[in-house]
Formats: structure tokens, C-alpha cells, sequence
């Protein structure tokens, strides 16, 4: 394969890591890995390393941002210059990073119930350490955890994965080759207990048939995501309720 020749993404039904067409990666959540936040989580999605920490809910400043009726969500997420393959000169805010702020934001918005805390102001940060294709949605992914576990009322723990197609063939959880020399990508969030869609947003063209078998795969991985994040959660508790036991 020569540098910007295409490569074969799907050898004998097999994906270049091993993967089955529907197969997400590996997904590890462990939750209090900031002990000044109130919240947080750290996620390890394939190659994906990301943390999220939370801190509020406090008054939201300057005074001029604040709603009389609810608290605000602030989001910033960042991905290090040491967290990709490429641009390692690049840190700070640019367009690609204030977007997924904006998109992060906008899913939290529908299901933190920030009607409990008016004038308020919840901060969230997520911090991409190192990258590897799909890191908007492991983000989300692993601030709903770092969110529930700050104990800010949620209406539910969403979840976030990205479909992608390759040719004919949609395929699940894209990493960073696939995700390059994909014909399409769309990135998902959802609410699992109402099934409703947080976010949608699509890299390249699906067909209405596309979308809905996207979607279709998207909440069957969403299971397997949903279990790991409650899973997380519960295990601080685990570990106590183990100390009593012995
Ligand atoms: O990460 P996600 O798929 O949500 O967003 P993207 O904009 O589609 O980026 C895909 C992948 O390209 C990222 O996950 C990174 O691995 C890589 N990337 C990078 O290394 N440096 C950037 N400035 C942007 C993306």
C-alpha cells in the first residue's frame, strides 16, 4: 500500500483489527479518578484514553449567563497535542473541538434536570489523552458516568457510538484508519431508557435504509455500552460491601 492509496477494510467478513462488522472494542470505565471533582470517570475505548470530570452544580458566573429557571451547562472538550497520530503542535480550542463542546453540551442539556438548580452553572470537561477515531462519542460516553456519579440528577445515563460505512457493509465503532477511509460515519447518543436520539450527526452519505439499520446497531451496542457504565457506577459500592464481607 503506498501513503495515500486506500487500504482493503474489510478482509473475509474481518475488519484490519479483528473486529466483526457489529463489534465495538474493548470499553473499561473506572469512576473518582479526580478527587476535586465531583464527579468523574476515566474511559478506555480501544485505543481511546479520556477522562471527564464534573464540578458544580455552583452559581453560574458571570452573572449575566445565568437562567432564573434553570442552571446552565458549561462543556469544554479538549484533546491533547500528544493525544493523536497527528497535529501535535495544535492545543487549545479550534473549530473541531468547540463543535463537540457545543454537541456534548446540547445532550446533557436534555437530560440533566437542571430545572432543580436555577441561576446555576455545571461544568464539564473532557480531555482526550489519547485518540484513536471516535472520541466525541467516548467522551459523552464517559461524562453520563462521571455526571451520575457526581449524584447531579439525571433523567437517564446516556450512551454515545458512532456507525460507519465501508463500501456496502455499515460497520460498528469505527477507529481511526476505518474512520479516514470510511465512506461515512455518524455519531450517535441516546437516551436508553426512552430510546430517544441526543445526538445525530453524519460524516459522508447513508440512505434512509442505512440510517435506520445504523440506528438498529447503534442501540444493540448501546446494551453492551449502557452495562458497562452501570457497572462502573456500581463498583466503589462493590468494594465497600466486599470490605464488609471480610
Ligand atoms: O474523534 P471523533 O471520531 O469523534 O472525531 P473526528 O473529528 O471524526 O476525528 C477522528 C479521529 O481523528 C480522532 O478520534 C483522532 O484519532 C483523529 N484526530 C487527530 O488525531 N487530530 C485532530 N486534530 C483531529 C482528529
Amino acid at each position: 500500500m503506498s501513503g495515500s492509496e486506500k487500504p482493503e477494510l474489510i478482509i473475509n467478513g474481518k475488519r484490519l483489527d479483528g473486529r466483526m462488522p457489529n463489534q465495538l472494542r474493548d470499553i473499561k470505565i473506572e469512576t473518582g479518578v479526580i478527587k476535586n471533582a465531583v464527579g468523574s470517570a476515566y474511559i478506555e475505548w480501544g485505543r481511546n484514553k479520556i477522562v471527564a470530570g464534573v464540578y458544580g452544580p455552583k452559581e453560574a458566573l458571570p452573572k449575566h449567563v445565568q437562567d432564573p429557571e434553570k442552571a446552565i451547562i458549561k462543556c469544554r472538550y479538549a484533546m491533547s497535542p500528544f493525544s493523536g497520530v497527528e497535529d501535535h503542535s495544535r492545543s487549545g480550542p479550534n473549530r473541531r473541538s468547540t463543535e463537540i463542546s457545543k454537541v456534548t453540551r446540547e445532550v446533557f442539556e436534555n437530560v440533566v434536570l437542571l430545572e432543580q438548580f436555577p441561576g446555576g452553572e455545571i461544568d464539564l470537561y473532557i480531555d482526550v489523552l489519547q485518540s484513536d477515531g471516535g472520541t466525541r462519542a467516548a467522551g459523552i460516553t464517559a461524562a453520563a458516568v462521571a455526571l451520575a456519579s457526581s449524584g447531579i440528577p439525571m433523567s437517564d445515563i446516556p450512551f454515545a457510538v458512532s456507525v460507519g460505512k465501508v463500501g456496502n457493509q455499515l460497520i460498528m465503532d469505527m477507529d481511526k484508519i476505518e474512520d479516514n477511509y470510511s465512506d461515512a460515519d455518524m455519531p450517535v447518543a441516546i437516551s436508553p431508557r426512552t430510546g430517544e436520539i441526543l445526538l445525530l450527526q453524519m460524516d459522508g452519505n447513508l440512505t434512509k435504509s442505512e440510517v435506520s439499520a445504523g440506528l438498529s446497531m447503534i442501540k444493540e451496542a448501546g446494551e453492551t455500552i449502557s452495562k458497562i457504565q452501570r457497572e462502573a457506577l456500581k463498583a466503589p459500592y462493590e468494594k465497600i460491601l466486599e470490605r464488609y464481607k471480610e
